[in-house]
């Protein structure tokens, strides 16, 4: 059973999130695949998709809109979790602030539902930025322990079962935990 992990990113964070991500699914026993939604071309082999996107100026990473655009009638028959990020803190006001920017994004797609939707604090780097966004303090709000709960999370959200040991290649002796 395999999950695609897809990033849209400009900097790097939203990437190092979806990787860690991945990597806890791994630990449950999916396979993934991880790689830039630029990049995402046939969704068929996937039993669910999780996208993350970096927030830019109130919407979500064009490349990750542009993937909901183009692939939509796949991901409507897939469970799709999405993830965006960052709000320069994770407290909940800064996090509801992003949230809203996210649904906002999402609502022009008019009716597509994915089943998890979670923001997470992001990272200013101003060494990778341009005047005038360098003059920004420099911050990394990612917190990894709720990157971390939200990923264990996402096999029951996507409906996959919290066992993923258990389907992969057991010839259907393992129990799936629903
Ligand atoms: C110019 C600029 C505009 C930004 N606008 C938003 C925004 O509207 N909402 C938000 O939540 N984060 C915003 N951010 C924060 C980024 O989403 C955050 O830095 C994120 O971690 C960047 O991801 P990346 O490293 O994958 O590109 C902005 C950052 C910059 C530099």
């Amino acid at each position: 059973m395999k999950i695609l992990v897809a990033y849209g990113t400009k900097k790097g964070s939203t990437g190092e999130v979806a990787q860690k991500v991945a990597e806890i699914l791994r630990e449950q026993g999916f396979e993934t695949d991880l790689r830039p939604v630029s990049e995402v071309k046939d969704l068929g082999s996937y039993a669910a998709v999780v996208l993350g996107g970096s927030i830019y100026t109130g919407r979500l990473h064009p490349d990750l809109l542009a993937l909901l655009k183009r692939q939509r009638e796949e991901l409507e028959k897939l469970p799709v979790a999405i993830f965006g990020m960052g709000p320069k803190t994770s407290e909940e006001k800064d996090i509801a602030g992003s949230r809203h920017q996210v649904d906002a994004s999402l609502r022009k797609l008019h009716g597509f539902a994915p089943a998890d939707v979670a923001i997470f604090g992001g990272v200013i780097d101003p060494s990778k930025l341009r005047f005038p966004f360098n003059r920004m303090p420099a911050s990394d709000a990612r917190d990894w322990d709720a990157i971390a709960l939200w990923a264990e999370s996402l096999p029951g959200k996507l409906g996959l079962g919290e066992v993923g040991l258990a389907r992969v290649g057991d010839g259907g002796i393992g129990q799936d935990v629903h």
